[in-house]
């Protein structure tokens, strides 16, 4: 059983055959929301709405260990994690879908590990490539399956926010490499590799970046919304696509070896 996050935009999942919803307990405290158990495509999938059902937690209030720990504790056989995203890269403009393939992380003071050193080894983990190969595919595999256009590809910068960048920070990020930004894809994904939990993102350009496009002067807020809902009906075909897929057979996916190590 997979899971799928929604970000904004995808509040709930559309043909979700809803079975049942659960509330779950971490020691992080409490997701977004309960779990939703239900079958899409003839499979059995669990959705979370990563801002809360009514959309009301901005990207530096989630609870991504709760949320994260609560997808482990269902015994999912992944996350896909679906964001919306600014385009930094020329031809990633609005409408475009991305499936990315890096990561840069500009967040700060969120709780983005659970080696917090209470007592433990000082543990790290590989992050060479933060998105789980065999899910990326399976993404990709979905896309052409529902005839929809995936870029396989990117690299995606997470910023703090809630505000939107300046257009310096933007184009800092571009020289840095980034294609994408967003505000949601970290501390998840490195939490995701944490929990050793098969982790991909479906990115979804609602504007350009500040200072880029036609977001040279500004960025019209009110727009991102509306964007978001006009790329949400070939998303939801291809989450569609995504969960009828076969289950994966047990350990495809190569597992992220934790390294413990004690530092001087
Ligand atoms: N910046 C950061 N996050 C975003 C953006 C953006 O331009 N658009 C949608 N999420």
């Amino acid at each position: 059983m997979y899971a799928i996050i929604g970000g904004t935009g995808l509040n709930k999942l559309a043909h979700l055959e809803i079975v049942r919803r659960e509330v779950m307990r971490t020691p992080y405290g409490e997701p977004s929301g309960a779990l939703t158990f239900g079958q899409l495509g003839g499979r059995d999938v669990v959705f979370l709405a990563r801002h809360g059902y009514g959309h009301t937690i901005p990207p530096h209030r989630i609870n991504y260990r709760a949320n994260m720990w609560a997808l482990r504790d269902a015994k999912v056989d992944g996350v896909l994690a679906v964001t919306s995203v600014g385009g930094i890269r020329k031809e990633f403009g609005t409408g475009v879908l991305v499936a990315p393939d890096q990561i840069i992380d500009y967040t700060y003071s969120r709780g983005h590990t659970y080696f917090d050193g209470t007592g433990a080894p000082v543990t790290h983990v590989d992050f060479t490539w933060p998105y789980t190969q065999a899910l990326r595919e399976r993404l990709l595999a979905a896309a052409s399956a529902a005839g929809e256009l995936v870029h396989d590809g990117g690299v995606y910068g997470a910023t703090q926010g809630p505000r939107l960048e300046t257009a310096a920070e933007i184009a800092r990020m571009q020289r840095d490499g980034c294609d994408l930004v967003g505000m949601t894809g970290m501390p998840e994904a490195a939490l995701a590799r944490e929990l050793h939990l098969p982790y991909a993102c479906l990115s979804m350009v609602v504007n350009h970046a500040a200072g880029l496009g036609d977001s040279k002067q500004m960025i019209s807020v009110e727009h991102l919304d509306e964007m978001a809902q006009k790329a949400m009906e070939r998303v939801h075909r291809i989450l569609e696509c995504f969960a009828a897929q076969p289950a994966p057979p047990a350990n495809t996916d190569p597992q992220p070896q934790s390294v413990a190590a004690h530092t001087g």
